[in-house]
């Protein structure tokens, strides 16, 4: 019998959080590659908090995606066929391939995973989570030896190489997370000085006072919303706020409030800063070839969560959301 393509489309633009009905699970023959491209197999799926704003129809840095159209999402994945001489059959690739079992590109659009490269690694540190984290924190954050930076989303994909990164800049790393469980894991496994649950913090100032007692030096914020303003609360003088994601107000249905405390980045000379890590891409395998060396050598460390089957992806999802999830989540296909 001939493989058929499992493709998932976006039916519906969520109100809220995303659910299965925002879905629509399909079966297509096959795409034939063109002079040019390369026909893949995606093996695994990258599930991202920005796919929640590429489900909404708003102008951003990149295109809603339509509706009827496959789902965008970045995959791993082995060339099958390749009518671009730069590529074999046999060839791990990288690339926005969708939420489909079978798709082509042009080469120019993926990247070569070497051999030696467990395939969902280039999804997580070794991949567009290891460079939002190597280039947010080291460019736009820019932290000095002695410098206290403080994570939210600590114990999430790109939260968790920022702290470590910032370990191994010499820096006081203090992360938020919302268990204990990833609290602990944060100090006892990833070496966080300080990591605290903001679920159960109460005062989220108080607690980022108490935690960085000489005020934060770079904020990487992941989550915005009350943190965000917490934060903002608590900067030392020449303080760098890197905005590398707000995931607290992703699904939200209203506008959501800008900072209160703003008006901190005048008192204490700070900036405020964010960054697409899609702008750094002439970087990317310097950087990549630095966080495989800090990989390799037991410096950053990682945790993977697995669904299996591709058609688990819209049930999947919404744990980015929720949290009920331990690192980086991925499908496999
Ligand atoms: N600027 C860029 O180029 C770029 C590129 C990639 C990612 N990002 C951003 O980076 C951030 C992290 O992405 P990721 O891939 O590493 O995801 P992730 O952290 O692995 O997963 C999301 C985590 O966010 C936390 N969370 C969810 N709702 C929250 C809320 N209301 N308040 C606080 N925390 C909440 C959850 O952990 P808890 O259990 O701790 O709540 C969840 O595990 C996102 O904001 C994403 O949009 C930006």
């Amino acid at each position: 019998m001939e493989p058929t393509n499992l493709q998932i489309l976006l039916a519906a633009r969520p109100e809220g959080l995303p659910k299965a009905s925002d879905f629509e699970v399909v079966h297509n023959p096959l795409p034939v590659p063109k002079v040019g491209e390369v026909l893949v197999e995606n093996l695994y799926l990258s599930l991202d908090p920005a796919m929640r704003g590429w489900m909404t129809d708003r102008p951003s840095y990149i295109p809603p995606v339509g509706l009827g159209e496959v789902m965008r999402g970045l995959t791993v994945g082995t060339v099958l066929e390749s009518n671009d001489p730069g590529f074999a059959a046999g060839d791990r690739v990288s690339g926005v391939l969708g939420w489909q079992r079978y798709a082509t590109a042009a080469g120019s659009e993926l990247h070569k995973v070497p051999a030696a490269v467990p395939p969902t690694l280039a999804l997580g540190p070794l991949g567009m989570t290891g460079l939002t984290a190597y280039f947010g924190l080291l460019d736009v954050g820019e932290p000095m030896e002695g410098d206290t930076v403080l994570v939210s989303g600590a114990a999430g994909a790109v939260g968790s190489v920022v702290g470590q990164i910032a370990k191994l800049r010499g820096c006081r790393v203090v992360g938020s997370a919302g268990t204990d469980e990833k609290c602990r894991w944060l100090r006892e496994e990833l070496g966080f000085d300080e990591a605290f649950n903001y679920k159960t913090a109460g005062d989220l100032g108080k607690t980022i006072g108490e935690t960085c007692p000489r005020g934060v030096n770079v904020y990487f914020d992941n989550v915005g919303g009350d943190m965000l303003d917490a934060a903002l609360r608590n900067l030392a003088r020449g303080a760098r706020v890197v905005i590398c994601g707000a995931i607290s107000g992703y699904n939200a249905t209203e506008p959501v409030p800008g900072p209160a405390n703003y008006l901190a980045l005048l008192v204490q000379r700070a900036r405020m800063e964010g960054f697409i890590v899609f702008d750094y891409a002439a970087r990317y395998a310097q950087a990549l070839a630095e966080l495989g060396k800090w990989v390799a050598e037991g410096k950053i460390r990682y945790r993977e969560e697995i669904v299996e089957g591709l058609e688990n992806a819209p049930a999947a999802l919404p744990r980015l959301f929720t949290g009920d999830k331990r690192g980086k989540l991925i499908v496999k296909v």
